[in-house]
């Protein structure tokens, strides 16, 4: 699908990051631009920025009632929906045993059933077109879960099966997906815990959300089944094969917190 004008596109989690450097991405393309998250403020400051009409409307994903009305909004007022970018999520890092249990739920709320909650709603209107593209933004993660993140990979391993088999189902009917992995960003994503972040994540090197954003847009354009940024991130599904040696490269990487066991 090309992005351009006429062209509808549903962005979540428009408000910061990722989802922010998507939509200034697609509305600079032509597209016009639907924008959830749940801080209303900065979704109405960053639509005054963009061309092409968007829609800014506060959500939150975990809630079905209300990204369900909001796709709902966006279809009527935009007229359909041709792009959906399900990328709402967050992080909370820290050793499991110490985890609340509540960062744990949150996580799966928002990053698991938020997005099948977005797609679910978003997909009718794209199957009764024949026409649409859904991006799934998971994590590197998702391919090689870290410690100091097991419910966070394991939330966002749940989103790369979603995606994966949502592919293969909707085939035939128009509907393409593609799967995003996302290696280390610069965001907001560890804002509120910047100062108790695991040893291997380190932030010299992040990089922009921007490249993140191009490469999602050039992925819809070459319906692409998934996207690596940076490539790099691709190592890690060797995991899925040999997970020792991948335990080495991520050491390696990364140093040894990254993979405490060998055997
Ligand atoms: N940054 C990374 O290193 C990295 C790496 C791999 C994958 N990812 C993935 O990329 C995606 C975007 O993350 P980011 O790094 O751009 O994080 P971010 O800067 O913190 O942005 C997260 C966005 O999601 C929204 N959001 C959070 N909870 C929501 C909810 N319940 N309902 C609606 N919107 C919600 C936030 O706005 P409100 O708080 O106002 O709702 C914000 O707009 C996430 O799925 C994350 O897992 C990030």
């Amino acid at each position: 699908m090309r992005v351009e004008p006429g062209v509808r596109a549903l962005v979540t989690g428009a408000s910061k990051g990722i989802g922010r450097a998507t939509a200034e991405a697609l509305a600079a393309r032509g597209a016009r631009v639907g924008l959830v998250a749940r801080g209303e403020d900065e979704l109405a400051a960053l639509a005054a920025d963009l061309h092409g009409d968007p829609v800014v409307m506060p959500a939150d994903v975990s809630s079905r009632e209300s990204i369900e009305a909001a796709v709902e909004r966006f279809a009527e007022e935009a007229g359909g929906i041709e792009l959906l970018v399900a990328n709402a999520g967050l992080a909370h890092y820290g050793p499991f045993f110490d985890q609340p249990i509540e960062n744990a739920e949150e996580m799966v709320r928002v990053n698991v059933l938020g997005t099948i909650y977005t797609v679910s709603a978003a997909l009718g209107h794209m199957r009764d077109r024949a026409r649409g593209h859904i991006v799934v933004v998971s994590s590197g993660a998702g391919l090689r879960a870290f410690p100091w993140g097991a419910v966070y990979g394991a939330t966002k391993a749940a989103d790369r099966g979603f995606a994966e088999a949502l592919r293969h189902e909707l085939s035939g009917t128009g509907v393409s997906v593609t799967t995003v992995y996302p290696g280390e960003v610069e965001s907001d994503l560890h804002s509120h815990q910047r100062d108790r972040l695991p040893d291997w994540r380190r932030d010299e090197n992040t990089i922009p959300s921007e490249r993140v954003a191009d490469a999602i847009v050039a992925a819809v354009e070459e319906d692409r089944r998934e996207v690596f940024v940076p490539p790099a991130v691709r190592a890690l599904g060797l995991n899925g094969l040999a997970p020792r040696l991948t335990d080495r490269l991520v050491a390696a990487m990364r140093g040894p917190t990254a993979a405490p066991r060998r055997d």
